[in-house]
């Protein structure tokens, strides 16, 4: 798995960056003709995605329509026809290794090899996308609301009716993403995501549950239900417990990001460890250790309250896995809040987190707040934090050393490594010598572990 924030993040497992297998749609985008959707297609298409899971889900969409429009997927510039560039504005670092690919995309036009390319997601969803398409020639810019009108662009007949979260897209076959609501009514301090994706929208849980039964019918094994406050879903007096309680009894296997603490109730803690079907693994990101520091982000809560949910989780899920996000350098952070959050991370025992290094960013409150400590500073808070997670995690996961797991294989064996790649059911991430297929689940025993990873033997050693 690639980083796309190496320097500024702990580790990546939310943030890939790369074109992915490609998948093939189990139900064509709707108006398309019925035409070849196949690979030995002469036209070519590559499909980049940045940032987190819901880029991946919205490229998966992308992928949908493009297979459908005839065009097969490859994995070079070089090599395609048309590119899509799916986007993350939520980190100026991000935005940076976009200019680069779009300066690479812009030469390879003018040399005639791509024809055109397009740049969509939250990059696009921002003020500063039109200067973007000056420079680089873009020849398409969509934001995160208007994919569908991705379907113009590759050939497909016109979709502007089609609300594009309605429509099921794919991450692999036997694994599944479902957005269950998009958008967000938090107006953190540092955080562009309200600015491009909108208020909270959510989806009725007939309409997802309907797309759960589909996928499971057609072989899905393991379903991520998805949004950017996913436990703020809500309708008509039901909330996201009960929408994941339904869920959890449809699909032999389910996980839900990202969590707002705010809206975290203790009842969906306990119903982690009560349904056999869901991965006890829980992301809630914290931001900060400090109050102070809490309350200048505008995040809601406190740590004590923060700190009572973690209590009620490892109470209720003995033996689950539990991630967050922090962010060091914000402006205003003292070196009293910055002992406040190694205590919180020492508190909490995370398993991992994902640690970003402040960033400004235009139209965002934070960005004309005075106090940003600097960069110095701010590197040896991120390497303090960093080294308090590795340590928790790697305390952790010592002791399951000698435990005999049952695995889910998420990615085959790779050539390279000769390792599938695998998840327990406590959520912790696993190597294990395997040919299983991904989608299968092997049981074997832990042998060692690192901070970021399990080690498992073979599973005929059982
Ligand atoms: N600077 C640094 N980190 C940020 N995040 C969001 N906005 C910023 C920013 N401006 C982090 C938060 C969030 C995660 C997805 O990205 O920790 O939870
Ligand atoms: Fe951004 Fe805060 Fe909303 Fe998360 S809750 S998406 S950090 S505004």
């Amino acid at each position: 798995m690639s980083s796309t924030d190496t320097d500024n993040v702990q580790h990546a497992k939310r943030t890939i960056e790369g074109t992915r297998p490609i998948p093939l749609s189990s139900k064509p985008f709707p108006g398309a003709p019925a035409l070849e959707r196949s690979r030995s297609s002469s036209k070519t298409a590559c499909i980049k995605t940045f940032g987190c899971q819901m880029n991946v889900h919205d490229s998966d969409r992308m992928r949908r329509m493009v297979l459908d429009a005839g065009y097969a997927e490859v994995s070079r510039y070089e090599d395609a026809d048309i590119v899509v560039l799916n986007t993350c504005y939520v980190r100026e670092n991000a935005v940076d290794r976009v200019r680069g690919h779009l300066g690479e995309l812009s030469r390879l036009k003018k040399e005639g090899r791509v024809k055109k390319f397009a740049l969509t997601g939250c990059i696009g969803a921002s003020g500063e996308s039109r200067d973007l398409q000056r420079q680089f020639g873009i020849d398409l810019v969509l934001g995160t609301h208007n994919t569908y009108e991705l379907a113009e662009f590759v050939g497909l007949p016109g979709m502007e009716e089609t609300h594009t979260p309605e429509l099921p897209g794919i991450e692999s076959e036997h694994s599944a993403f479902v957005t269950i609501m998009t958008g967000c009514n938090y107006k953190c301090s540092y955080c562009v995501v309200p600015s491009v994706r909108g208020r909270m929208a959510c989806r009725s849980m007939e309409n997802v549950v309907d797309e759960v039964r589909r996928l499971v019918a057609s072989g899905t094994r393991y379903v991520t239900l998805l949004g950017q406050t996913v436990d703020a879903w809500r309708e008509s007096g039901k909330k996201f417990c009960d929408l994941l309680e339904r869920t959890a009894e449809e699909v032999p296997r389910v996980w839900f990001t990202t969590s707002h603490p705010s809206n975290m109730e203790d009842r969906t803690l306990r119903l982690i460890g009560e349904k056999e079907t869901l991965v006890k693994k829980l992301h809630l990101p914290v931001q900060s250790g400090s109050d102070r520091m809490l309350k200048i982000m505008h995040r809601g809560y406190k740590s004590e309250r923060y700190r009572r949910k973690i209590e009620v989780f490892r109470e209720a899920v003995p033996d689950g896995t539990l991630s967050t996000d922090i962010i060091v350098g914000h402006p205003g952070e003292t070196e009293q809040d910055h002992e406040e959050t190694l205590r919180l991370v020492e508190d909490c025992r995370f398993d991992s987190a994902y640690i970003f290094k402040f960033s400004p960013r235009r139209g965002t409150e934070a960005a004309q707040l005075p106090g940003i400590p600097p960069e110095r500073v701010a590197q040896r808070r991120f390497v303090e934090v960093l080294r308090a997670v590795e340590q928790s995690a790697f305390d952790n996961n010592q002791k399951k050393i000698g435990a005999v797991e049952e695995i889910y294989i998420r990615y085959g064996r790779n050539q390279e490594e000769g390792k599938a790649i695998g998840e327990t059911w406590s959520g912790h991430a696993v190597h294990v010598q395997t040919d299983a297929q991904p989608g299968t689940y092997v049981t074997a025993r832990i042998e060692s572990a690192g901070p970021h990873v399990l080690y498992a033997g073979a599973p005929e050693a059982i």
